[in-house]
């Protein structure tokens, strides 16, 4: 009798588990609406609906190693850790094939691709069409801010790529939490991506799928508020919460609802006196925000608590403050380069639960790139896969890297150290400087201080550097990268500098950040560093609160407020005196040049540039002239 009434029960739960596995995990009708719409257009294999448990985790990189994509590496020296290899023509961003379809061009403006948007769906539409033949088409819900923060945005990614699965769920919050928070009727904006390689029946998949180049496409509907991303694999392509989302379609939202979303890093500096200041950077791809986020100050009793280390999502407060918030849930960041030298805290957070991509394998299962500490290894596998020993040789006599110099780590940011205690509060935090910089041989100093937010709004309009491996190009040519948005700005520049000045009507001017422009990568003319960098970075830091508080010592000089030559904190640091002038001297034949260069850059932008920058630097000019 008991035995029966068992099987009964067992019998009823097998029933029930059928029925709730039928089920879709959410009742959102726009939602299913659209998968069934894409799985239409897309033909996949089947469908998988993320909900975010660490076993689904586990079983996509289970799944990957087994196809070979992913190599599981030695779990005593990297538990929980793996690394994949891309195509070696699918390493970075590609913003040549990056698109705002907006209604206009204007809209776009010149500092976008702009393509039509219908005839760019119809073109994708084609190219979707049976695109996931033979793969799992994966439905990622997540949320870009903590869960139901009033600033937090809801993205429903479809992917046909494990890959990006694995590293959406370490970047942002995914699964049925979101969908939980997305309800009947909540809105979300639609997030489409195929690597664009279909697979025959019976035919072998390769380690990295992807299209060629002339086939990529990542493309963004401000206007409807839709990303479509078709043909590569890697970073800001593929996982489109970060760029996609959280900039270019946040940046159009946030100029319509009145607030920013910017490509900044979020930390907290606390000094001895156990005073807390909360500052935003905004460097171009690959120029220094990690490391400035997780720094360990050189300096004695100040310490650096890390909130964010790429995106910024910022509005006025109720006290006329602008307080932000980090979007991200984890970093992806660049690896060669990071060392304990010059990241401690990153190096940290990367000991477990990370994803390396296109680093080198080394003998014993661990990962290993270029500067890393220590000797590099005797032997290694490279990012191609190929053997690699640390003499060897291209055909031009340069030294074969191991590591692409775009290689990142995926890493979930709750395993940083030093991560700051409110960094997911959903009300965000106060901030009191935003510093703008990039990578500047000559003529930058090292630090300088706007003389009010216009001025700090033009600061950050005249920013450039030289371009970095984080996007496929030419390396090393200095572009003019406003506010380090250039590629991300998903409209109309002239419109996005509007944008910032009004900030400065929104609210009590003072009660803005200050804003400072620094450049940490001045060079010597033999091509030395003239500044040490990383850790070293604290002593400008401490100039910057000292300036917030009103104690710093400083000058007024045509360029802005500058720190005399004994107000940087040098007690420890080897920097020469010499040196020192250099990094804070006014180069005024230098400067007057760099103001061309940036009157020229103005040019493609016609009259959607604001007046008042134009007439910063006119202003700027005359001060130039009139200084002796
Ligand atoms: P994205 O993730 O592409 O947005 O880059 P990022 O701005 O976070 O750059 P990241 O901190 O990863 O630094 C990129 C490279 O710049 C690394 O190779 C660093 O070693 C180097 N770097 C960072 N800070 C400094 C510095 O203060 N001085 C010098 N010389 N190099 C630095
Ligand atoms: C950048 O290029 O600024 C990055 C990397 O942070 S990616 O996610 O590829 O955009
Ligand atoms: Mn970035």
């Amino acid at each position: 009798m008991a035995c029966k009434k068992t099987a009964k029960v067992a019998d009823k739960a097998v029933k029930k588990n059928v029925k709730v596995k039928n089920q879709l995990p959410t009742k959102n009708a726009r939602l299913i609406a659209w998968v069934n719409e894409i799985k239409k257009l897309c033909q996949p294999k089947n469908v998988v609906w993320c909900d975010g448990s660490k076993k689904q985790y586990q079983e996509t990189c289970d799944l990957m190693v087994k196809s070979g994509a992913f190599v599981k590496l030695n779990p005593k020296k990297r538990p929980g850790c793996y690394l994949v290899r891309s195509h070696w023509s699918d390493v970075a961003r590609v913003e040549d094939r990056t698109y705002i379809a907006a209604k206009t061009r204007e809209a776009a403006g010149p500092n976008n691709n702009w393509i039509e948007p219908d005839g760019l769906k119809e073109t994708m539409r084609n190219l979707y069409k049976g695109c996931m033949k033979g793969r799992t088409l994966y439905v990622i819900p997540f949320s870009m801010g903590p869960l139901g923060a009033p600033v937090a945005k809801i993205g429903i990614e479809i992917t046909d790529s494990p890959y990006v699965v694995v590293n959406m769920m370490i970047m942002t919050r995914v699964g049925n939490k979101v969908l939980k928070e997305l309800g009947e009727h909540g809105e979300f904006i639609p997030c489409l991506h195929s690597v664009g390689a279909p697979l025959k029946p019976g035919q072998k998949d390769v380690m990295w799928p992807c299209a060629p180049l002339e086939k990529k496409y990542i493309a963004h509907f401000p206007e409807d508020g839709a990303i479509w991303s078709f043909g590569s694999g890697y970073g800001g392509n593929a996982l489109l919460g970060k760029k996609c989302l959280a900039l270019r379609i946040a940046s159009y939202l946030a100029k319509q609802e009145g607030w920013m979303a910017e490509h900044m890093l979020i930390l907290k500096l606390t000094s001895p006196e156990k005073k807390s200041y909360y500052v935003c950077a905004a460097f171009p791809s690959a120029c220094g925000k990690t490391n400035l986020a997780m720094m360990e100050p050189t300096l004695p009793g100040w310490t650096v608590e890390t909130l964010g280390d790429d995106i910024a999502w910022l509005r006025i407060g109720e006290d006329g403050r602008l307080y932000a918030i980090n979007p991200e849930y984890g970093f992806f960041g660049v690896a060669p380069g990071t060392s304990y030298a010059s990241n401690p805290n990153a190096m940290r957070s990367i000991k477990k639960n990370t994803i390396f991509t296109n680093c080198a394998l080394t003998d014993d299962g661990d990962i290993w790139w270029e500067e890393m500490d220590g000797e590099p290894p005797a032997h290694a596998i490279d990012w191609k896969g190929n053997d690699w020993t640390p003499d060897m040789r291209d055909k031009d006599g340069k030294k074969i890297k191991a590591a692409h110099p775009n290689a990142r780590f995926t890493a979930p940011a709750s395993q940083c150290p030093v991560i700051a205690k409110e960094w997911e509060d959903p009300a965000g935090v106060p901030i009191d400087a935003f510093l703008f910089g990039g990578r500047r041989p000559h003529t930058i100093p090292l630090v300088n201080e706007a003389f009010d937010w216009t001025h700090g709004v033009f600061m950050g309009s005249a920013a450039g550097s030289e371009t970095t491996a984080a996007n496929l190009g030419a390396v090393g040519v200095v572009r003019r990268d406003p506010m380090a948005m250039l590629p991300f700005c998903g409209y109309n520049m002239g419109d996005y500098l509007t944008h910032w000045l009004s900030m400065g009507l929104r609210t009590d001017p003072k009660k803005l950040p200050k804003v400072f422009f620094v450049n940490w990568f001045r060079k010597t003319d033999d091509g030395k560093w003239l500044w040490p960098g990383f850790g070293e970075n604290s002593r400008v830091l401490k100039w910057i609160c000292e300036r917030i508080e009103g104690t710093a010592k400083f000058k007024e000089t045509p360029i802005g407020y500058m720190p005399t030559e004994s107000a940087i904190d040098l007690n420890g640091c080897d920097v020469s005196k010499q040196d020192m002038k250099e990094l804070l001297s006014v180069d005024l034949e230098g400067w007057k040049k760099e103001l061309e260069g940036v009157f020229e850059s103005w040019k493609p932008f016609g009259n959607r540039m604001p007046y008042a920058l134009k007439a910063k630097l006119a202003e700027i000019q005359a001060r130039l002239e009139s200084a002796k």
